[in-house]
């Protein structure tokens, strides 16, 4: 598990207890320590004398922003529970629009810094904000004689967007909190947020349930899946696998802000803020900690470490894309990231470093991989599918980089060792051998069979079992048994020889198969009979999968979203797969023998379109004809 400091920046001297404030602010440190690295992160000192001029010397506590001019614009959220502490996040500013400013990123400064142009245009002023952490009622709200356990205040200001990012610390393990903000001196207060903090790694924990997403393009449709899992309060966590926004432009009655293709600082600010001015991700940002890690459409599509398949590190998309190089984007696409998600910066000197664990007691360890932005080999990029296909076997492509690849191998060995339950893979891309019609996809781990087979070889060799993996990325879901095709035996009936489970699931509302619920039913007919380890597939339905973890079992419940064309509550029980502790397989038979779509080995397809209405309680038959929003239209 990684560690962080709550004291950050404490012993600046210049404005005393405001330097102090600022520095509670985590935002200030993204993604680096100014007092570790001089010349990265955020000038506090200069940001704190610079109020104190514009103040007349009136200190940082000298607010000029009325409280009735500033407003919580995209809620709260909470995110990566450690036992005692717990992201809390929120914005507090005069508007909804991001800062329009694209200067603290170009110029001669350093690299990765956050340093403000001197005395900019951005407003000079400071927006102070104090947050505290209640006991929470046994049903989850507010209790009536809510106790302040944990508290502090912080400043945010143009810089960072009028983002607010604080480590609650001081709390209980495995419990559920209330927090709120407050503009200081006022009674301006927040939603109402709800978090829970993880277990110790030495708890003996009955049962983790994770909410499971990937993919949510605003664009293409309605954030259904979201509300309905928030709706249905079943879940500890949610767990985002990237894809969290897209920075395509398009159309449609959900066009994308802003209207076009994003590069700069401002796009990313500006796209974050859309996504999260939507009612469902607030409403599941609001009362549950998240644990998100990024794909490739948080900077741009078919990433790898050097480019993605619109902006090559050519001349040609150089000029195409505005005159924004790669890395210029990507650190763009990166301080927006954390400036916007509530998630902890995990090694001060690594600022691209996204993957972490968490050790949830002695139940699992959830290892979050990052296969995308870090370190990655050459991907497919639209152009390059044969040279991808000559070179996907070479022995030193990687999907990670060798040092987050060598950690993962060795949470794996110390997840094993600890005596965990369950090790949850927390990853991007489908694992599972899936050839398509086209063949094998150059994008995901086919296209990286020496680090797929590394992968094997680690858990096979060690006797690493009880592994799930987890994955998004295809907009479909994808259910196997976690086996090492000509290796190892493997018995596609009776799962014989595998060393666990996959759980790829679908989209919250990016695109999967277009057409009907039988056309997309004869597609995984064919992808299930063409891949050994492949047991159930559906392409049809957007949605999401609830993971729940116990000592004897996995479960992982799917839901479809009938349809993103529009804002509804309708959740539909596509199909339930169980696992048992020492089985390494999914049980027999595959979803117990039925589902509502898609196809399986050995099991029946039964549609019945028995649909429950999250928000009335009440279950219904319901058909849509339309799945998608148009995104072409103006
Ligand atoms: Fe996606």
């Amino acid at each position: 598990m990684i560690s962080t400091t709550t004291a950050l920046l404490g012993s600046l001297a210049v404005a005393g207890a405001a330097s102090a404030a600022f520095s509670g602010n985590l935002n200030y440190a993204s993604p680096s320590r100014r007092d570790v690295h001089a010349g990265l992160g955020i000038d506090v000192p200069l940001v704190s004398r610079r109020s104190v001029k514009r103040d007349g010397g009136g200190g940082a506590a000298a607010m000029p922003w009325k409280p009735e001019q500033l407003n919580f614009t995209h809620g709260v959220a909470s995110g990566d529970p450690f036992p005692d502490s717990v992201i809390l996040w929120t914005r507090i500013a005069p508007s909804a629009a991001s800062d329009t400013s694209n200067v603290t990123v170009e110029g001669n400064v350093a690299l990765y810094s956050h340093d403000t142009q001197t005395y900019i245009d951005a407003n000079p002023h400071p927006v102070c904000v104090e947050w505290a952490v209640f006991t929470c009622g046994a049903d989850g709200r507010a209790a009536a004689d809510q106790a302040v356990v944990s508290s502090g205040k912080a400043y945010t200001t143009s810089d960072i967007d009028f983002t607010v990012k604080v480590e609650a610390g001081g709390l209980q393990p495995f419990t559920t909190y209330n927090y709120q903000f407050t503009v200081c001196g006022s009674d301006k207060k927040s939603a109402l947020g709800r978090t829970k903090t993880a277990p110790t790694a030495d708890a003996d924990v009955e049962q983790v349930k994770l909410a499971v997403f990937s993919c949510s393009n605003y664009p293409s449709g309605y954030f259904n899946a979201y509300g309905n899992a928030a709706r249905k309060d079943e879940h500890d966590y949610v767990v985002h696998l990237g894809d969290y926004i897209y920075e395509y432009k398009a159309g449609g009655e959900r066009a994308s802000a802003p209207p076009r293709e994003i590069f700069t600082l401002y796009d990313y600010r500006t796209r974050h803020g859309q996504y999260r001015s939507d009612p469902d991700l607030q409403l599941l940002s609001q009362n549950w900690a998240w644990i998100p890690t990024w794909d490739d459409h948080e900077v741009s599509n078919n990433g790898y470490r050097d480019g993605s398949s619109g902006l090559n590190n050519t001349e040609e998309s150089f000029i195409k894309s505005g005159g924004v190089s790669v890395d210029q984007r990507k650190m763009n696409a990166v301080r927006a990231y954390f400036e916007w998600l509530p998630i902890r910066q995990v090694d001060l000197d690594d600022n691209l470093r996204i993957w972490r664990s968490f050790q949830l007691g002695n139940l699992m360890d959830l290892v979050v991989l990052d296969t995308r932005n870090y370190d990655r080999s050459i991907t497919s990029l639209d152009w390059n599918d044969e040279y991808i296909d000559l070179i996907r076997d070479d022995a030193s492509r990687t999907l990670m980089g060798s040092h987050q690849e060598n950690w993962f191998y060795n949470q794996l060995t110390k997840s094993q060792k600890r005596g965990a339950t369950w090790r949850v893979i927390a990853n991007q891309i489908i694992f599972s051998r899936i050839e398509e019609s086209y063949g094998l996809s150059g994008d995901n781990w086919q296209g990286y069979t020496a680090n797929r087979n590394r992968t094997l070889k680690h858990l096979y060799d060690n006797k690493i079992n009880n592994n799930v993996f987890l994955a998004g990325d295809s907009h479909q879901n994808w259910v196997s048994d976690l086996a090492w095709l000509d290796e190892k035996p493997y018995d596609p009936v009776t799962g014989e020889g595998a060393i666990g489970v996959e759980f790829a699931g679908t989209a919250v509302s990016s695109t999967g198969v277009r057409g009907t619920l039988e056309y997309a039913r004869k597609q995984a007919q064919y992808r299930v009979n063409n891949n050994t380890e492949l047991q159930w597939q559906d392409g049809y339905y957007r949605g999401y999968f609830i993971l729940a973890a116990s000592h004897d079992r996995v479960e992982a419940k799917f839901y479809g979203s009938p349809s993103v064309a529009s804002r509804n509550s309708w959740d539909l029980p596509l199909a339930n797969f169980t696992v048992a502790a020492g089985g390494n397989k999914l049980d027999r038979p595959i979803g117990g023998g039925r589902v509502e779509a898609g196809y399986g080995k050995g099991l029946k397809t039964v549609p019945t379109n028995l649909t429950l209405n999250t928000e009335t309680r009440e279950w219904d038959v319901v058909g849509y004809n339309v799945m998608y929003l148009n995104t072409t239209a103006a």
